[in-house]
């Protein structure tokens, strides 16, 4: 089975540097390991002191590395829609170059280098696929992408491509409107279909670990703990939370402010994300580059431990039946009651927090089951259904 480490957190803390020092402690275990960045910055190449590719290159033994590339990936998951929108625009007056342009969709290339994941995940060829995952902000934008193509896909899509086999020829011949063809819209559904199976691995808890990195500086710890509420609200499992660049008791005068804050700030973090656990790296005295430079991290990090070890079991969304209702249970860490918003629509509760939106698909037994309000304590938002119809609850 592989293993999928993801590394997350605000720009500059440290996320590269760990995820690559993670990637070669694994393939030192022996473990076949790839890391790859989804980052259009590249910069794993940098803590390598490597050249890399879209494809993967050997670092040492066991490691292997990768960096996306824009048009290798919008190219490979993205060319057919895009020319078919190309055409539209093309028809509605926009130059060739321009129509070109406008179909390059912000965050597509990142999303074609999250399918990398899938895809290495599927081949067999590794044990362990560690990600240098964008800043937090794209990232869980990203990661809400396949829960939104996902109802596309199975609400507007049929639909759409009913309309254009019943009306296309005459919409085309009227108006000269290009219509899409059929493999316009398989492309979409084989698109649609990896982001499915990508959101699918990356929620699956036997495999994958999503892990904050951190320093101990407020806003810095702020957008942690938000992500952290976003893991938990579309089910990506969480289960170390590491804060970098530790300053050692040894720091002189200069540093004295800065020491005193981070000390202020360890235990509030470790309070705040309990009871995932929280692991610190120090501040080294240089910049953490090269092969020996990340083993020294890795191994400040995981000392004796494997990085493939989960380090925190928790189950984000549970459902409980208790005198024969039923309760659904979502933990969501730092949020307000204020802030949550409950709607159902048929099989479907959807939870609206801020500008996100997770669509949760209930169990099939509670699909005509109205609920039957909602509580939240504690970080837990529980939701009760009413008492299924007799019939149900035998089967
Ligand atoms: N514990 C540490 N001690 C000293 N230097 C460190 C430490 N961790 C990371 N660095 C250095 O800090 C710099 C930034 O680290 P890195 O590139 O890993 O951050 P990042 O989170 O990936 O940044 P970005 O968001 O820009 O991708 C690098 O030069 C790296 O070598
Ligand atoms: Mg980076």
């Amino acid at each position: 089975m592989t293993r999928i480490l993801v590394y997350t957190g605000k720009g500059g803390v440290g996320k590269t540097s760990i995820a690559a020092a993670t990637a070669l402690a694994c393939a030192d275990r022996g473990y076949r390991t790839i890391v790859m960045s989804t980052d259009i910055a590249h910069s794993l190449g940098d803590a390598f002191e490597l050249e890399l590719g879209p494809t993967p290159v050997e670092v040492v033994p066991n490691l292997w590395a990768q960096e996306s590339d824009v048009f290798f990936n919008v190219a490979r998951y993205w060319g057919r829609i895009q020319r078919y929108a190309a055409s539209v625009l093309r028809w509605r007056g926009l130059d060739e170059v321009m129509a070109e342009e406008m179909t390059v969709l912000p965050g597509m290339d990142e999303v074609g280098s999250l399918l990398w994941i899938a895809d290495h995940h599927d081949s067999g060829d590794y044990d362990v696929v560690v990600v240098d995952a964008a800043p937090t902000g794209e990232t869980l934008r990203l990661l809400s992408l396949p829960e939104a193509a996902k109802w596309w896909m199975e609400k507007v899509e049929p639909i759409g491509r009913r309309i254009t086999k019943l009306t296309g020829p005459l919409i085309q011949r009227v108006v000269g409107m290009p219509m899409p063809s059929d493999d316009v819209f398989k492309a979409g559904e084989e698109l649609f279909g990896r982001l499915e199976h990508m959101r699918g691995l990356l929620a699956d808890h036997s495999k994958t670990s999503v892990r904050v990195v951190l320093t101990l500086e407020q806003v810095v710890i702020k957008e942690a703990q938000r992500s952290f509420t976003y893991f938990h609200l579309y089910g990506y499992p969480t289960d170390l939370v590491i804060a970098n660049r530790v300053l050692p008791d040894a720091v002189g005068p200069y540093f004295r402010g800065w020491y005193e804050a981070q000390q202020r700030y360890g235990p509030i973090v470790e309070k705040t994300f309990h009871p995932v656990p929280v692991r610190s790296v120090p501040y080294f005295d240089r910049e953490m580059v090269g092969v020996e430079r990340l083993r020294q991290l890795g191994r400040s990090l995981y000392d004796v431990s494997d990085p493939t070890e989960f380090f925190y079991r928790g189950r984000p969304y549970s459902v409980h039946r208790e005198n024969g209702t039923y309760t659904v249970s979502v933990d969501l860490p730092f949020t307000e009651k204020e802030g949550i918003d409950l709607s159902r629509h048929g099989d479907e509760l959807v939870i609206d927090l801020g500008t996100w939106r997770r669509t949760v698909v209930l169990p099939r037994i509670l699909v005509d089951v109205p609920t039957d309000g909602a509580t939240f304590e504690e970080g837990t938002l529980k939701i009760r259904f009413a008492l299924p119809s007799a019939q149900e609850s035998r089967s």
